[in-house]
């Protein structure tokens, strides 16, 4: 199953085959169709046999932070307090290399065992641990865009930097990493209530100094937060306005959250093409707000899907979807998230967003063949369900409510194995 189009503009966007088959070469998807067509139009393809599992584009985690592992689960705080005392000091051990290095290599491991082949990651504020995570990212296979978060005010001492120093380090580790094999370099101000306006005009010369970087930070996410940045920036019109005038807004920009827009801010983002990276798990456990979605569409803003690692719940971007869907049922003028708008978010979407849809998001012929198998465990309730399916969007329903990392087979890479997990040799 994949979704080529637009389900938010087209019915009949999911492109779905009971019986189907990827066929693939040198990486490559060459057509996903019916597996006895592609028998027949391929006659001397080698086989490899999934019968019983879903077969999914590989997910696109749009916001996720590599630092905040060590904190899933510190619940019953609101986001300054859950900042201050649960996230930061964790953040500040990253100072310590080897902890770094560490905290990379599960990081990325657990990103692919959870079926995500492309990230924007939120990395740390510290160069070294940025240079070991690209090492380790490189490493990986995995499709990841990161960048060293910057900060100079409001949060610890050990976490702060200098307006010259972000921009020497942000050149350094973009000369070496930014498009080396699948990696790019993204500019990452933590959020504007952590940065001067000379750290803020430092990230717009690193974005402009290199072509074809990633720019993300925060948005818009909890009221408090919202009401101390306007403190902050008393000449800004509103929160937008303290990244827009320092040129960081644009097509590749992604900011998180957007909870509580107002109509200029969306007004803006839709004409500099910037997207929006929902979090609805993050959203829900801090308390931030219900994401209004219909908004966002309305004014034609790009939006896709990030867990939030850590103040959301997991990487899984399947629960992450199935979290979009019931906060929009709890919204008084929610958007319809069926299925295929579902899938749509954590895979297409987001691929568009990081500027990776002409490589990967769908199965379209040509695609570079970033995939998720999917293979319910014996005895599951998702194995269950799907035995009672009645049909491709029913099924799909199931598993963006019941599959869970249990659930991940294998995940692909330009057709290269990035995770897999012993196959059950009697079959489910
Ligand atoms: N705003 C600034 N930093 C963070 C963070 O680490 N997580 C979330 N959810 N919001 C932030
Ligand atoms: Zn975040």
């Amino acid at each position: 199953m994949h979704v080529p189009g637009d389900p938010f503009a087209e019915d009949g966007a999911l492109e779905a085959f009971a019986d189907g088959a990827l066929a693939l070469a040198d990486g490559r998807v060459l057509e996903a169709g019916d597996f006895g067509e592609l028998r027949r139009r391929h006659p001397q393809a080698e086989i490899d046999d999934r019968r019983g599992a879903l077969i999914l584009p590989g997910f696109v985690d749009t916001h996720v932070h590599y630092p905040q592992v060590p904190v899933l689960g510190g619940i019953g705080m609101p986001l300054l307090a859950w900042l201050e005392r649960r996230t930061l000091p964790e953040e500040a051990r990253f100072a310590d290399t080897a902890y770094a290095a560490a905290a990379a290599r599960t990081f990325l491991r657990l990103l692919a065992a959870n079926g995500t082949t492309s990230a924007l990651v939120f990395g740390a504020h510290f160069a070294p641990a940025m240079e070991r995570f690209f090492a380790e990212a490189e490493r990986s296979g995995l499709r990841i865009a990161a960048g060293l978060t910057v900060a100079d005010r409001n949060l610890r001492a050990e976490l702060h930097t200098r307006p010259e120093r972000a921009l020497a380090e942000g050149l350094e580790l973009a000369r070496a990493w930014h498009g080396r094999g699948r990696l790019r370099y993204a500019v990452t101000p933590r959020f504007a209530l952590s940065s001067g306006e000379g750290l803020l005009e430092a990230c717009g010369e690193l974005a402009a100094a290199v072509p074809g970087v990633l720019v993300t930070s925060h948005l818009n996410e909890a009221p408090e937060e919202i009401a101390a940045v306007r403190a902050q920036f008393p000449w800004a019109e509103d929160y937008l306005a303290t990244y827009d005038r320092f040129g960081l807004v644009g097509e590749r920009s992604v900011f998180a959250h957007d909870v509580h827009p107002g109509d200029g801010e969306l007004e803006r983002l839709a004409a500099r093409g910037a997207g929006v990276a929902h979090c609805p798990t993050s959203n829900v456990s801090l308390g931030s707000g219900l994401f209004p979605l219909r908004r966002h569409l309305a004014a034609g803003v790009r939006v896709a899907l990030g867990t939030d690692v850590g103040a959301g719940t997991g990487f899984g971007m399947l629960k992450e979807a199935r979290a979009a869907q019931q906060v929009q049922m709890l919204r008084q003028d929610g958007a319809v998230l069926d299925p295929a708008r579902a899938l749509y978010l954590a895979t297409a979407a987001g691929a568009r967003m990081l500027g990776l849809g002409h490589l990967v998001g769908d199965f379209r012929s040509g695609r570079e063949a970033d995939l998720v198998v999917l293979r319910a465990p014996r005895g599951s309730t998702l194995a269950e369900r799907l035995a009672t399916a009645a049909d491709a969007t029913d099924a799909l329903g199931a598993a963006i409510t019941l599959a869970g990392e249990e659930s991940v087979e294998e995940v692909r890479v330009a057709g290269v194995v990035v995770h897999s997990t012993p196959t059950d040799p009697a079959g489910t």
